[in-house]
């Protein structure tokens, strides 16, 4: 696949502060995590909540390995509960596992809400620059040590507003894993080697909106 690397595309996913960032994941992405995690025997038959969910490109992908998951996101697209993921009201379910991919300028807060909630794990699908950061690294990293940084060694794009199959992408992504039953001293640092050939179906992209 060619890739584009022109600043402009890098920095199309600047968002207005009061956007969705709806930018929906290709699910072969969230299949990469899972036979990941599962292969580390984490969490089959165990329960996740996508709490962000959009149309459930992530959501679906979960349940082909989860025992049940819940779906939610703040905006009504017909796919799940409407709710905020970070208004301070009781959460609906306490599940084993909290797995989005978050609205990139909310993403420190899903994840402090997160581990909050979560019985094992939180994993969040983030821009690889999120890794970096003064702020964040005391705010976040220092606090809370991710379990595992797992880095996309092909890249997965991701288009505004739909799941577009043909398009390319310049920005990089990984999963970040946190566990919430175990104590982590040290980050483990994988990479996903390419993998999605195998992991992507056609029918993924025809599911309607
Ligand atoms: C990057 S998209 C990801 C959508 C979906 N998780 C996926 O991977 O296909 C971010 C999503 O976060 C939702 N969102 C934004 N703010 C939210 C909030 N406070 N609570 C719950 N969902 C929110 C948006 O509506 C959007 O669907």
């Amino acid at each position: 696949m060619s890739q584009n690397t022109s600043t402009a595309v890098m920095q199309r996913r600047r968002e207005p502060a009061d956007s969705l960032d709806y930018f929906p994941t290709p699910p072969w992405a969230t299949r990469a995590l899972c036979e990941r995690v599962v292969a580390s025997g984490l969490i089959g038959g165990l329960s996740a909540w996508e709490p962000a969910c959009g149309n459930g490109h992530m959501a679906r992908p979960l349940a082909e390995y989860f025992g049940s998951v819940t779906a939610s996101d703040v905006h009504p697209y017909g796919f799940g509960q409407v709710m905020d993921f970070l208004f301070p009201s009781p959460p609906p379910v306490e599940p084993d596992w909290i797995i989005t991919n978050p609205p990139f300028r909310l993403a420190a807060e899903f994840v402090h809400r997160g581990l909050g909630i979560a019985r094992q794990g939180v994993a969040m699908l983030v821009r690889t620059a999120f890794l970096e950061g003064v702020e964040r690294h005391a705010s976040l990293f220092s606090v809370h040590r991710p379990w595992a940084v797992m880095q996309f060694a092909e890249r997965v794009p991701m288009v505004k507003g739909r799941l577009d199959k043909s398009s390319s992408s310049a920005t990089s992504y990984c999963w970040i894993v946190w566990r919430t039953d175990v104590r982590v001293n040290d980050t483990a640092m994988f990479w996903i080697a390419p993998c999605r050939k195998r992991l992507e179906r056609d029918e993924d992209y025809q599911v309607v909106a």
